[in-house]
């Protein structure tokens, strides 16, 4: 039997969800995950964690590898934004699509696990950018990026091959002439905790963000100088067409705080998706791969028939249910947060959409009192956070509807979801994954299932 500390050779069989190599080792086949590694790596790992049912290890040397190539980005070991970039992205597709595959098989036959669609842009796709700030000790110099794998532990990022080349000139710039101080998480005191950056692949318009460690009443003792920063880097750079400041004075590790106020120029950016126009705020949920993000919602309306009342739950801005409207008699959106409301509601206007109404609140509020009223759509569309339905909330949706069209960002709240819902009746008919975050462990699932 291993033991902690032990030095072992094994050879990776597949990659599993969350990015991790499993190898297995000895005649029971006891299961070690090794970080950082490819299916048919031959590897020496040192076991750091273990208990009866698995292991973990680290790669202490790689004896052989037939499918590792060097990271296209000088940061990449520095940087814990990408999980891995050691295999070419086609390589990398097929282990996602081999990972759906193992996540499903308890619920679907293989043939209705469909392959994941590819990211027709595999760098400069993230159009949305969050840098935590910090400040070094000594020289005081603003450090912006992304923090190490399971630390925080900032790496300043002055290059990201996965953003858009003008997201680096912005940060180097807010580097450069930011006058205040930056958060320091250790004391809790210091003033810029993070820097938000959203571009529309549309139009190439930015909206910034800077996240504040201050309420909203102390803002008066910021705004001159943070009015003049905004006035300097919107001059620097005219894509940036509006310049906001979020307050977030609470010691937790939530980026954003609940009140956001608009410093300069537009309250919103226009992405265009296939022919439709959406508003975009600067902290309301939008797919951060507008390319990809369309193949996604192609998926949700080739399973919509003509002519459907659809519940869009979890709606956004609108996003999903406005994509498919061409199929819809109406549409019914239910979203929580304020901000993406009022752009839902814009963003139905500017679609040219009359026969919509939008529900405020909790989502599974709406779903018991849709149940409670024996109201009925034909289909639902939900796209909930990662955490995924709550099981009373699903229990009321499957009484709604006979199509369900699930959008996950989480394929294993996604199974657990499905089964629920095969338990209450439902048929699953198929699985389809799009890769919304090429180089990073994450999966976009479409779950689609049907009753009689
Ligand atoms: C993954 S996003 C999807 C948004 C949209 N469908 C899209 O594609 O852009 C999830 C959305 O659910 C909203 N949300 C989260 N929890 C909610 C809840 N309990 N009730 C209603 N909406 C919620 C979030 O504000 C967010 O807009």
């Amino acid at each position: 039997m291993i033991k902690l500390g032990d030095i072992i050779e094994v050879i990776i069989e597949k990659s599993v969800y969350g990015g991790d190599g499993l190898a297995r080792i000895g005649k029971e086949n006891f299961v070690v995950f090794v970080k950082d590694s490819i299916p048919n790596d031959k590897l020496k790992v040192k076991i750091t964690s273990l208990n009866k049912k698995f292991a973990r290890a680290e790669i202490v040397e790689i004896i052989d590898s037939k499918n590792r190539i060097k990271p296209f980005c000088a940061l990449y070991n520095a940087c814990g934004s990408c999980d891995c970039q050691i295999a070419s992205y086609d390589f990398l597709i097929k282990q996602k699509s081999a990972i759906l595959k193992d996540i499903f098989k308890n619920i679907l036959s293989e043939d209705k696990i469909l392959s994941i669609i590819p990211s027709p842009d595999d760098k400069f796709y993230r159009h949305k950018v969050q840098y935590p700030a910090q400040q070094t000790k000594n020289s005081k110099r603003i450090l912006l990026g992304y923090y190490k794998k399971n630390s925080h532990d900032l790496t300043n990022i002055k290059y990201c091959p996965v953003q858009p080349e003008i997201i680096n000139e912005i940060t180097q710039f807010i580097r450069e002439n930011f006058e205040l101080n930056c958060y320091d998480e250790k004391n809790h005191k210091g003033l810029l905790k993070n820097v938000l950056l959203r571009i529309s692949n549309a139009t190439n318009d930015i909206l910034l963000t800077l996240v504040l460690n201050c309420h909203e009443n102390d803002f008066i003792n910021y705004e001159s100088a943070i009015f003049r920063f905004f006035k300097k880097i919107t001059a620097q750079f005219p894509s940036i067409v509006g310049g906001f400041v979020n307050f977030n004075p609470k010691k937790s590790n939530k980026i954003l705080g609940k009140d956001t106020l608009k410093v300069v120029g537009e309250n919103f950016i226009i992405e265009k998706l296939g022919d439709k126009s959406y508003k975009i705020g600067a902290t309301s949920f939008f797919q951060v791969n507008p390319k990809s993000a369309v193949n996604l919602f192609n998926i949700v309306k080739e399973n919509i028939k003509p002519n459907s009342t659809i519940l869009d739950a979890y709606g956004g801005v609108g996003a999903i249910g406005i994509y498919v409207s061409e199929k819809a008699s109406k549409i019914t959106l239910v979203e929580e947060n304020e901000n993406a409301i009022s752009m839902a509601y814009d963003n139905f206007q500017i679609n040219n959409i009359e026969n919509y109404e939008i529900l405020e609140g909790d989502a599974k509020k709406h779903f018991l009192n849709f149940e409670k009223e024996k109201r009925q759509f034909d289909y639902v569309i939900l796209d909930p956070p990662r955490s995924g339905c709550n099981a009373d909330g699903l229990k009321a949706i499957a009484k709604l509807a006979k199509n369900i069209i699930y959008v996950s960002c989480n394929p294993q709240t996604l199974r657990r979801d499905m089964s629920l819902l095969i338990e209450e009746g439902f048929k699953p008919k198929c699985v389809q994954g799009v890769d919304l975050f090429p180089y990073t462990h994450h999966i976009e699932v479409v779950g689609i299932l049907n009753k009689n």
